[in-house]
């Protein structure tokens, strides 16, 4: 007789989101009448702006409630082409962009339609914790590189090229980064699009934070618009989620070569299907209409940045880096003799403050602050961290 439970491929190997769990675990001492503040979440804390709620409840009462091609919307295909265009530098053409059910299911189909058993993959870490898992869904191998905040976080191009062998199929970008906050720097991303086009592998940049960006030295640069060789290497991974706090709505994109185009579309059309309809009738909206919210959100998450990492960096013994975008402040708690693990659950119980260790993004004596809130909310937390912190220095 088979086990049955042994029967399950590479999805077997899986472990579920750790950044989710702990967010649930804060979620749920909360209902429980607890006084916790969470800095975990990986979501904005504003209301979806009016304007594209109205054009979503607008597309429902007009109608707008069936099926559309597996890959989208053309008219959410053709703003899209634009956004790339104007945003990115990026000359793209509607077949071969695929709108999906949220970023996430853009990134795994992406490297669903790369790899295979047999193929590397290169992450730089630390990393979004998703990216090793899709990759293990495929049985391919997660090559990971460590990167340093004396980098700014930023991948080697030598390392890089040290690393890549005859396996090697894709290195996954992500800047601005979560967990992060690093933005490469065009300097950095130009030796990187050399190596890889000269090592001939492919290039997936998830640029899903690319609104949420504080220094005029740090501009987000998307690596396909450097050139031509490269941009016909790479595919651009976007979402609505954290530019337009639309994490519910589930709406994420891509752009890729037409012959992966056509991969990824055959295999969205036999797994999701369309993102819901009224909704990527309500991201044309977004694209085209929510441009000052926008820069509303980015203009708080910019003081918020200012504010966390001010006073984070009073504490004695946590060592942290200047993010230059997303809504992550990425802390070095090593000194305190703690995993993070250990750490966060300790400062969970004790202080009801919730923030993610880094193990999951392999860096396992590090813990990740979402400032996604708001900034009475960061006072207060950074004073549960400092409690903390001075309680651990006491023991010693
Ligand atoms: C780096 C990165 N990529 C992609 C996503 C997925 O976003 P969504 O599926 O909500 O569009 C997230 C969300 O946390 C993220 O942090």
């Amino acid at each position: 007789m088979h086990n049955l439970q042994e029967l399950s491929g590479f999805m077997g190997g899986l472990t579920p989101s750790a950044t989710l769990a702990i967010a649930a675990m804060a979620k749920a001492l909360k209902q429980q009448g607890e006084d916790v503040v969470s800095m975990s979440a990986g979501e904005p804390d504003f209301d979806t702006p009016e304007v594209i709620k109205q054009a979503c409840i607008d597309a429902i009462n007009q109608g707008k409630v069936y099926y559309t091609p597996a890959s989208g919307l053309m008219e959410l295909k053709k703003a899209l082409v634009e956004k790339f265009a104007k945003d990115n530098g990026i000359a793209t053409a509607p077949e071969r962009i695929v709108i999906a059910p949220g970023a996430k299911f853009s990134v795994f189909s992406a490297v669903a339609a790369l790899c295979g058993p047999g193929d590397e993959v290169i992450i730089p870490a630390p990393y979004w914790l998703s990216y090793p898992e899709m990759v293990k869904a495929t049985g391919a191998k997660v090559v990971p590189i460590m990167t340093t905040a004396e980098n700014n976080y930023e991948l080697d191009p030598a390392e890089l090229e040290a690393r890549i062998t005859s396996h090697t199929k894709l290195l996954i970008l992500n800047t601005p980064s979560n967990p992060t906050g690093a933005v490469y720097r065009k300097s950095t991303l130009e030796k990187i699009a050399e190596v890889a086009v000269r090592k001939n592998i492919m290039i997936l940049s998830d640029e899903i934070y690319e609104k949420l960006v504080y220094d005029k030295d740090f501009p987000h640069v998307s690596i396909a618009s450097l050139n031509d060789r490269v941009a016909d290497i790479t595919v651009t991974a976007n979402g609505f989620s954290k530019t337009y706090s639309m994490t519910g709505w589930r709406l994420g994109y891509l752009t890729a070569p037409l012959w992966l185009a056509k991969r990824i579309i055959a295999f969205q059309s036999h797994s999701t299907s369309n993102p819901t309809t009224f909704v990527q009738w309500a991201g044309i909206t977004a694209l085209r209409e929510a441009g000052e919210d926008v820069e509303k959100m980015r203009k708080a998450f910019s003081h918020r940045r200012d504010l966390i990492y001010r006073l984070v960096s009073e504490i004695d013994g946590i060592k942290t880096h200047r993010p230059q975008g997303a809504f992550y402040l990425f802390c070095d708690v090593s000194s305190f003799g703690l995993s993070a693990d250990d750490f966060c659950k300790e400062l969970l119980e004790k202080e009801l403050l919730a923030v993610v260790p880094g193990t999951g993004f392999s860096a396992p004596e590090s813990i990740r602050l979402s400032y996604a809130c708001s900034e009475n909310n960061i006072y207060e937390a950074v004073k549960r961290l400092s409690n903390f912190c001075t309680s651990l220095r006491k023991r010693g």
